[in-house]
């Protein structure tokens, strides 16, 4: 298993594929949503649990309506396009500045919810591959462009 994260090229707009059909047979859509869930009780804590709501009854909405993604992407029931008209993330992450650092603290949560996941390297490494290249289209903030204009806006 690689957990390999590659630099994000702001504009690069990256190929990605989604995850092998044997990823949803081997995870099943519960384990999903024990995943996801987890993934999330961990995002929370961690330096971008900012972005998230703290609040438990609002954090279970999101892990509720959050994974119908990862299902559909997996392959699974158009839940979410259902809910929600699209399937486009780009546009979903627009309103929230991510920066490279923001992703690989993601991904890094990500990592340590799937090394205690028991299914096989196949279906793991087809999973983290979607992530790690995916996640690359939800960055949209250059670090050192935002640390500028920081210190201008503290003028
Ligand atoms: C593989 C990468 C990622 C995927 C597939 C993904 C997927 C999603 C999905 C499905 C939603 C719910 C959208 C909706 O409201 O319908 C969401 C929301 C959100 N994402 Fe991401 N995301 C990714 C990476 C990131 C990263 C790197 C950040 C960094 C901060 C982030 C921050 C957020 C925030 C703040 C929300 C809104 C809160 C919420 O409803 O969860 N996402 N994301």
């Amino acid at each position: 298993m690689n957990y390999h994260v590659s630099k994000t090229t702001l504009g690069e707009n990256p190929k990605f594929e989604y995850p092998k059909p044997i990823f949803l047979e081997e995870m099943g859509e519960e384990g999903l949503k024990k995943l996801f869930s987890e993934f999330y009780d961990l995002i929370v804590d961690s330096d971008i649990g900012n972005f998230f709501p703290q609040d438990e009854e609002e954090l279970e909405k999101v892990k509720a309506h959050n994974v119908k993604f990862f299902i559909e992407a997996a392959g699974g029931p158009k839940d979410y396009t259902k809910a929600v008209g699209h399937f486009d993330m780009l546009k979903t992450h627009e309103q929230f500045s991510i920066t490279e650092k923001a992703r690989r603290e993601w991904l890094g949560t990500m990592e340590e919810v799937l090394r205690k996941t028991d299914i096989s390297d196949e279906a793991k490494q087809s999973f983290w591959d979607f992530l790690e290249t995916f996640s690359k289209h939800t960055v949209n903030v250059d670090e050192k462009q935002e640390l500028e204009d920081l210190v201008v806006k503290k003028g």
